[in-house]
């Protein structure tokens, strides 16, 4: 990650542009921000007059002229504030939004790599959470802090105007009040890290079970699950109410303390000053009013400053992976591809990590037009081999060529273009067939996917739907069969038009008539085409050019059925299990 170190005054230069987009709706944010603190400064000045002068004179007009004045600055207040939330929320929406979209659209260019070391759904629901942080800094948290910084200045400037001793006397335990205060908040927010914590592995826990409750249900484990979650969420209920207990404990003491202490000392201050006459009612009255105002603003001061240190944290966070390098700066190359012979992989070393390598010296040539197959145990890295030809990741040693170039120097994107990737835990995309098989690129035409459909032979299924094509799928496609999706899968790759298909087989078991189909379907999408196949059914490529056996990481032999029938062992051995499984099953077939 790069900016890792930057200061804050860099996160904030961040800022700045998505400001700039909306400075109007700023402005007037500010400006009546501005407005309501000084009203909110205003009012206990009326009533002062009214005490010290309307009524000692017994003048009715004068005291009803500022009542009125008392009513309409509430009243304009009372909007002024309500237009301030407005528009600062509205701005903090925008920008959050803004930021959300250029997150995600630059998550969308990184690397593969990066998504394998990264736990995604913890990380999307951090930016959810990191971007609701955000917006409050601009919405409540400016207002407040912004807001309340103003009506301090103020209140002590006026103060210190009406009686300089009585306020310095003040600040003292003001701020005494404050600091106490802060180190509350701050052993406070240990509990809620802790509870956030817990909220989030509940979350996470219920997201795992509602997945797998079929698993659950089918092992009669409900009540077990039920435990172990209400084990979590009783621990969550305890913190929460220790905290509650805690904040709103401490609240009440700071509140009676701030009160009682300061009136007393106000009285004590200011009662000697009007029986002699050198200070009026009126001034003990607003420092009484500015002190009730001022309890709650003062307190919340020390959780604005740790919710604005938390803001920034987030805010780092979010900008950290707007900074992650993307598959653009990896890919630098910029040559047209070109492919007229042939793929070839000359000495490729490949690992996901340090040197565990997972290909070994891998070296295979795929002429154009021909099909290639790649077969072997669990874990040797055939699905490996197809990810760096689709540039997913770049090997360290060894080198792709297609046609004599490095696939390091072609334009990867043109590249891609060119394969249709089927791939082995198919992911259908919430929405219809159409979306599914287009993969929402409307310069696919409903044409193209319609003959996509008709090769892959998944016509009457599709007629069969409500809908047709746009008959929407369950999540993850549960509402059709594994073949089904096989089909849509198979269909998806067809409709770009590629001039390479590369199919990593799924191992999941199909009924045999769907595996005909299947296998009938698969005989049309590679007709005329440059294949390379992951093949688990073997029916799959008794047919191929070539085979590559693959064992621990390595080619071990290559050739096509027959030759490998007669030099490797293991694929003969492999050959004679499927047999053996599939006559199995024609017996089953004929009773
Ligand atoms: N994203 C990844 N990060 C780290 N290691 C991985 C990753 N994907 C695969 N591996 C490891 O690399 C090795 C090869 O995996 P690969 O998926 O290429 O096997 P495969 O031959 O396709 O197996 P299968 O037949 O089960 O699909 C395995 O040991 C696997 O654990
Ligand atoms: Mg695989």
């Amino acid at each position: 990650m790069k900016h890792n170190e930057q200061s804050w005054f860099f996160y904030i230069g961040k800022i700045i542009p998505y400001l700039k987009k909306d400075k109007w709706l700023f402005m007037f944010g500010l400006f009546a921000m501005l407005l309501t603190s000084g009203m909110r400064l205003v009012d206990p000045l009326i009533l002062a007059h009214i005490i010290d002068k309307s009524i000692p004179r017994k003048d009715m007009t004068d005291m009803l002229r500022y009542g009125g004045y008392f009513v309409i600055v509430i009243i304009i207040s009372g909007i002024l504030s309500y237009l301030q939330i407005i528009l600062m929320s509205r701005l903090g929406i925008k920008i959050i939004t803004n930021f959300k979209g250029n997150v995600f659209r630059h998550l969308l260019k990184a690397p593969l790599s990066w998504f394998n070391t990264q736990p995604v759904g913890e990380l999307i629901a951090k930016v959810e959470s990191d971007s609701e942080r955000v917006k409050n800094l601009f919405s409540d948290l400016s207002i407040q802090v912004i807001g309340n910084i103003i009506f301090f200045v103020g209140v002590y400037v006026i103060l210190m105007i009406k009686s300089s001793r009585i306020t310095l006397l003040m600040t003292a335990p003001a701020i005494i009040i404050m600091v106490s205060y802060y180190f509350v908040v701050r052993y406070l927010s240990k509990y809620y890290r802790r509870i956030r914590e817990l909220y989030a592995d509940i979350t996470a826990k219920i997201t795992d079970f509602v997945q797998g409750m079929q698993v659950i249900q089918v092992l009669n484990q409900q009540q077990k699950v039920f435990n172990h979650l209400s084990k979590s969420s009783s621990s969550k209920k305890a913190m929460d109410t220790k905290a509650s207990f805690i904040e709103y404990g401490m609240q009440g003491v700071f509140a009676f303390v701030f009160e009682v202490l300061f009136v007393i000392i106000i009285i004590k201050v200011s009662a000697p000053r009007i029986i002699i006459g050198t200070m009026t009612i009126g001034t003990l009255f607003v420092f009484i009013q500015y002190i009730f105002k001022l309890m709650w603003p003062l307190m919340n001061i020390s959780e604005n400053v740790m919710q604005i240190q938390r803001s920034f944290v987030s805010l780092k966070r979010i900008l950290d992976l707007t900074a992650l390098t993307t598959e653009e700066e990896i890919h630098t190359g910029s040559k047209i591809p070109l492919f007229e012979h042939e793929i070839r992989f000359e000495h490729v070393w490949f690992a996901y990590k340090d040197e565990d390598w997972v290909l070994k010296d891998v070296s295979f040539s795929i002429p154009k037009g021909q099909k290639i197959a790649l077969v072997g145990a669990s874990g040797s890295g055939k699905t490996t081999t197809v990810s760096l030809l689709c540039g997913f990741y770049q090997p360290q040693k060894g080198k792709i060529l297609i046609d004599d170039v490095s696939l390091d120097d072609l334009d990867i994107y043109l590249w891609r273009e060119k394969i249709g990737l089927i791939l082995q835990d198919i992911f259908l995309f919430p929405g219809n067939i159409l979306e599914n098989i287009r993969v929402y690129n409307d310069e696919v035409s409903i044409k193209d996917v319609k003959k996509a459909v008709n090769i892959v032979q998944l016509d009457d299924f599709i007629q069969n739907q409500a809908s047709g094509l746009q008959t929407e799928l369950a999540e993850r496609g549960q509402n059709i069969s594994q073949g089904e999706k096989q089909l849509i899968s198979f269909a998806r790759a067809l409709a770009f038009s590629p001039e390479v298909i590369i199919m990593d087989e799924a191992t999941a078991s199909i009924d045999p008539q769907t595996e005909t189909r299947i296998q009938k379907s698969m005989e049309r999408v590679l007709e005329n085409k440059t294949a390379v196949i992951v093949a688990h059914r073997l029916t799959s490529v008794l047919d191929a050019n070539q085979i590559l056996y693959f064992r621990d990481n390595e080619i071990i032999h290559r050739g096509n059925h027959n030759e490998l029938m007669s030099t490797c062992e293991d694929y003969k051995r492999l050959v004679e299990l499927q047999m053996l499984s599939s006559s199995t099953e024609d017996t089953i077939e004929t009773i």
